[in-house]
């Protein structure tokens, strides 16, 4: 890709702006109100802002390699600080892809040097899931199941941090897991229900 292109892109993306709105980037630099805090992949297919059609200021975004929140990575863990405590977001999204390579590398035995530690807390979720994913015939489906649980873990680790314990408590708060689908390009909610998995998990780590 031609890097000047994207100075060209971004000098006709201020005009198309200013077109519509021409207190756009006044209105942006007064601050922002995120109602969602999004979690997701870093892979350059899946692009947060562009697949939900959301706009400058409507979503605060973290991602990494196959949207992971461990317990002890103080990057995540300050996203989920300040977006919950701070811009007081009332919910937190994790976005899997289905045909993650961050997955994909977790299910293969390789040595992957730094990625090593990284991938290993997708592994703890194969051994969690063992059982099912073991049951499941095809490489593909177990590879997509596999995708889904590590999103429904993440979600997991969200709900053992003060910082959600306390919104729950305190205000419209919840956690939700989505997948995307490259192949379709759907957005699909797991539906992971707070009152089935996530309440009896949250009893374990309460700590508010
Ligand atoms: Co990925």
């Amino acid at each position: 890709m031609d890097l000047a292109q994207i100075f060209l892109n971004n000098q006709l993306w201020i005009e198309q702006k200013l077109k519509t709105d021409a207190n756009f980037f006044t209105n942006l630099s007064q601050g922002q109100s995120p109602k969602v805090l999004y979690i997701g992949c870093s892979d350059s297919r899946v692009t947060a802002e562009e697949l939900m059609g959301t706009k400058p200021g409507e979503v605060f975004v973290h991602r990494n390699i196959a949207n992971m929140v461990p317990n002890t990575d103080l990057s995540a863990m300050s996203v989920i600080n300040y977006a919950v405590s701070h811009l007081k977001v009332n919910h937190i999204v994790v976005c899997g892809h289905y045909y993650c390579n961050g997955v994909k590398a977790a299910m293969q035995s390789a040595d992957m040097g730094i990625l090593n530690p990284w991938l290993r807390n997708i592994r703890d979720v194969y051994r969690l899931h063992k059982a099912e994913l073991d049951s499941i015939t095809g490489e593909e489906a177990k590879y997509k199941r596999l995708v889904e649980l590590n999103v429904q873990e993440q979600c997991v680790n969200i709900i053992k941090t003060s910082d959600v314990q306390n919104a729950y408590k305190d205000r419209d708060f919840t956690v939700h897991g989505w997948v995307f689908d490259i192949h379709t390009g759907k957005l699909i909610d797991l539906k992971i229900d707070f009152d089935n998995i996530l309440k009896e998990i949250m009893e374990i780590y309460r700590i508010i």
